[in-house]
């Protein structure tokens, strides 16, 4: 396992307006980062955030920049306000996501050409560039959906497979080795946020949301606040290319994909 110490860090959160990804904010501050740039669409709830994170932390550790991750120019933006507040970045945590299979295309740009244009920009460009350490981080957050197919949401777990699949291939010592940056994912369990309270009528059709009340209802979620603190090991010690999930509240657990070669029992064709 690496180790990598958070203090003194910059990290940019995309969706980190509320939900997950303000936790995550928070719980970097907690553990001594010297930035956050908060990059969400809502401008709203983000200055809200802002307001927050000055009451506990002091004036000067966060900055929003309304970013929809779809747009590579707004996301560029969101890194140079970063470096232009905290000369550095070394951790972009790849959060922003839709759940809503009825809007499927725009679910695909977000959650797959978003973390898409963060690694473009954060691994090719800005991250190595603007380390203020020997590396930098990128944490793709995917979730349990990407490891277990759910019948009822099957773009949205198509999009979490591809991010799982981006961060093993990203993640590869070709990658490491020239960029000096840990590509990694987590996927979370179901975790209480307005993104699963609010599933109802997400679905493709009406067929689909029969599907759905059956199998997601007896899920018991997990708390933002169980969830952050584990996220912020996987940050310090996970390394480049491995896949991790949190659920139940539980410490992380890493999920390993077979090797073809290594399969004992093949099943062939007839
Ligand atoms: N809550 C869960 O149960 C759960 C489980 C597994 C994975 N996840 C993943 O965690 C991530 C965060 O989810 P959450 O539960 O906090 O959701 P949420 O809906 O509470 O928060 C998502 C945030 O992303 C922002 N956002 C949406 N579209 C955006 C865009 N185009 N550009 C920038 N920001 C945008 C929203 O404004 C919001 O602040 C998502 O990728 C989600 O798929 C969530």
């Amino acid at each position: 396992m690496v180790s990598f110490d958070i203090t003194g860090k910059v990290a940019l959160i995309t969706g980190g307006a509320s939900g997950l990804g303000y936790k995550y904010a928070l719980e970097l501050l907690r553990k001594g980062a010297k930035g956050v740039t908060l990059a969400d669409v809502n401008a709203e709830v983000g200055q809200k955030a802002i307001e927050e994170i000055e009451s506990e932390f002091g004036k000067g550790k966060a900055v929003f920049v309304v970013t929809d991750v779809t747009s590579s120019e707004q996301f560029e933006e969101a890194f140079k306000q970063t470096v232009a507040n905290f000369q550095n970045v070394d951790i972009l945590v790849n959060n922003a996501g839709i759940l809503n299979d009825g809007i499927w295309q725009k679910e695909v740009d977000i959650n797959v050409n978003g973390v898409i244009n963060g690694i473009l920009l954060g691994l090719e460009n800005y991250i190595p560039k603007h380390k203020s350490g020997d590396e930098g981080v990128i944490l793709n957050i995917s979730s349990i959906a990407g490891i277990v197919p759910f019948a009822c949401l099957p773009v949205y777990t198509g999009t979490k497979f591809a991010v799982h699949g981006m961060t093993l291939a990203w993640g590869l010592p070709a990658h490491y080795e020239r960029t000096k940056v840990r590509v990694i994912a987590v996927g979370p369990g179901v975790t209480q946020t307005p993104l699963i309270t609010d599933m109802k009528n997400k679905n493709l059709s009406s067929e689909y949301e029969k599907i759905r009340e059956v199998e997601v209802s007896q899920a018991v979620p997990q708390t933002t606040d169980q969830i952050a603190p584990h996220v912020m090991r996987i940050i310090e010690k996970a390394p480049p290319g491995t896949l991790w999930i949190v659920e139940g509240g539980e410490k992380p657990y890493q999920y390993v994909m077979p090797d073809r070669h290594m399969l004992e029992n093949k099943i062939y064709l007839d």
